[in-house]
């Protein structure tokens, strides 16, 4: 049986009295919410530490989450964060290849593969995203897109690194677009992640959580979550309203 996983990815948003706030009303939020279901936050790298504090002092489960990481461990590397650093701030689950990193910064697979690499060394949890674009969609390659994204860690790293992963579909059409996938159409490509999953290695493929993305909220949340290989979701504009989000993550109750 997998439990459900549900995480909020704030993108470039907040400033500290917003951090405050939408952490305070999800620490307010968690009790309402089954032990069972697993919530995790992501805020930028800068509001790590205010959120960490703020959770630790709560001492309820909820998880620390990044949104990136560089796979070098030190180094001449300007601008960048490593996976150590985060580890030692008590984060526990990273994002790696998010579209918005793939597209804007031209992350390749390969990079995407080496900090999948780093951040399981460092004892925190991948959140691989794979998913296509509306035109890819269109062409009918869905299939082809997202397999070739998780092909690309799988070469790199291996089967068993799943083992320690969670894979969070994101088809980038439904991306803070309000257009999300229709339950079948999220459920479709589940399903084929976990049996290609499953060719390799079946005990990954039924225990692997993954997550459905784009322009979940409250509204459509319950219906994605009733689906057969959906275990949750990697929640964007929604997460940042504490109410809704933790509406959201009672629909996975
Ligand atoms: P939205 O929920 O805003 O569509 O964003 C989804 C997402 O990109 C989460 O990583």
């Amino acid at each position: 049986m997998r439990h459900k996983l549900v995480v909020g990815n704030w993108k470039m948003h907040g400033d500290r009295d917003l951090i405050n706030r939408l952490v305070e009303g999800i620490i307010d939020g968690r009790p309402q919410i089954s032990e069972t279901v697993e919530i995790g936050i992501c805020p930028t790298y800068l509001h790590i530490e205010q959120v960490a504090k703020l959770l630790l002092a709560a001492n309820l489960k909820i998880r620390m989450g990044a949104q990136n990481v560089y796979c070098e461990e030190k180094g001449a590397y300007t601008g960048e964060v490593s996976a150590p650093m985060l580890a030692q701030l008590g984060v526990s689950l990273v994002i790696v290849g998010h579209s918005e990193r793939r597209e804007l910064f031209a992350e390749s697979d390969a990079l995407i593969a080496e900090k999948f690499k780093a951040i399981q060394a460092n004892n925190m949890t991948p959140i691989l995203c794979i998913g296509e674009s509306l035109e890819q969609r269109e062409q009918g390659i869905t299939e082809e897109i997202v397999l070739a994204q998780l092909d690309a860690v799988i070469r790199e790293a291996g089967i068993d690194v799943f083992n320690n992963a969670v894979i969070a579909y994101e088809p980038i059409w439904a991306i803070g677009t309000g257009k999300t996938a229709t339950p079948d159409q999220a459920q479709e490509v589940h399903r084929i992640i976990r049996e290609y999953l499953a060719d390799q290695d079946t005990e990954v493929a039924a225990a692997i959580k993954i997550l459905y993305g784009g322009s979940v909220k409250s509204g459509n949340a319950r219906e994605l979550f009733d689906q057969a290989d959906i275990d949750g979701s990697l929640v964007g504009g929604a997460s940042l309203e504490a109410a809704e989000f933790i509406s959201i993550c009672k629909s996975a109750d």
